[in-house]
């Protein structure tokens, strides 16, 4: 159940404490290794087969949820590259349990143990780094023209656009290239948390669909399609008949007919260059993920 909290004092709070948190991840380029050591963990394994199998054993169960069970990425980015990149052992261990404050990386500490965050980091300096599958297709310019006039409209992007759906300012980080194109043809694999769709009906009949924001025992929050936050009472039985989830998401599938593979490729090349800082996409909606 989604429990962000829209505009409220512990929102602004959050976000200030993560704008602090922005300072950190500012010099974005070389994350992995100009991390400050606040403590300093120490690596008590040598990497035996054995080490490396509960490695991947513990990747598999924590981890590939998001990054896919190869860790080439799949709703959060490729894994394969970041020791090539200059991360170091202790970096990635201090990322991993300490998650990226903003985005969806959940720090680790709350559901891995240190031993098991030491094996998965070795597992993942055992992967071979991924080259680019192909040649980055498409042009970014005329993809930015095809976003303004189809996906603005519920997407913000550094600032500007609608709300209905997440914010896309650091979307080039956190998804791949496939994945985008999934969600965009309607082939995702699951609606967003925070972005459950709902149906409210009214006793004369009338249906408001939205986004769950919010709920407690006595009402729940929801922000309609024509983006208004609205509180719902449930036990105003005079209005409400039904709050139901429903299971297609509010974001229209693209198809073919649609959206042409031509302007696809435009329009994930765009995507693509979306990387700005964490703080960017949290502030813009007020919403926490
Ligand atoms: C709920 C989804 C989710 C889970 C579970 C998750 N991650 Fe992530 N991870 C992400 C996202 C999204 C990002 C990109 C965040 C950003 O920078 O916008 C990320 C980023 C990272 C990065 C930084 C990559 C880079 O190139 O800078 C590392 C390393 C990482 N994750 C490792 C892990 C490991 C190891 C686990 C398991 C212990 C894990 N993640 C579990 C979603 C997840
Ligand atoms: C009518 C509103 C609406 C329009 C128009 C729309 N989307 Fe969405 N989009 C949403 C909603 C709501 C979600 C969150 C629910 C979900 O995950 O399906 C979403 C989710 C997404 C996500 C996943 C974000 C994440 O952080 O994982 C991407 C990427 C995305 N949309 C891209 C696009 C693109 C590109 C277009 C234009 C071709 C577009 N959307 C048009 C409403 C919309």
């Amino acid at each position: 159940m989604a429990s962000s909290n829209v505009c409220s004092p512990r929102t602004v709070r959050l976000a200030l404490a993560l704008g602090g948190g922005l300072l950190l991840l500012a010099a974005r380029a070389v994350p992995l290794v100009a991390q400050t050591p606040t403590e300093t963990p120490k690596n008590p394994y040598t990497p035996t087969p054995q080490v490396i199998q509960e490695g991947m054993a513990a990747f598999r169960a924590n981890c590939a949820y998001c990054h896919g069970m190869d860790a080439r990425g799949m709703r959060a980015p490729d894994l394969t590259g970041v020791f090539a990149r200059g991360a170091s052992e202790d970096g990635l261990f201090r990322l991993v349990r300490r998650g990226i404050p903003g985005t969806e990386m959940p720090p680790a500490n709350v559901f891995l143990q240190e031993p098991d965050t030491w094996k998965v980091v070795m597992y993942l300096r055992t992967l071979a780094v991924t080259p680019p599958t192909e040649t980055p297709r498409g042009n970014a310019e005329n993809g930015e023209r095809v976003f303004r006039a189809r996906c603005a409209t519920c997407h913000k992007v550094s600032g500007r656009g609608g709300v209905l759906g997440p914010d896309l300012s650091r979307i080039g980080i956190s998804r791949t290239r496939a994945s985008l194109a999934r969600q965009i043809r309607g082939g995702n694999e699951e609606i967003k948390p925070g972005y459950q769709p709902v149906t409210i009906t009214t006793h004369e009949g009338r249906t408001i669909r939205g986004t769950r924001k919010n709920e407690d025992m006595m009402s729940v929050q929801i922000m309609d399609t024509a983006e208004r936050l609205q509180g719902v009472v449930k036990s105003d039985v005079r209005t409400v008949s039904a709050i139901a989830d429903d299971k297609k998401s509010l974001m229209p599938a693209y198809g073919v007919d649609q959206l042409n593979e031509s302007d696809l490729d435009d329009l994930l090349r765009y995507l693509g260059t979306l990387k700005s800082a964490p703080t960017a996409a949290v502030t813009a909606t007020g919403v926490i993920p």
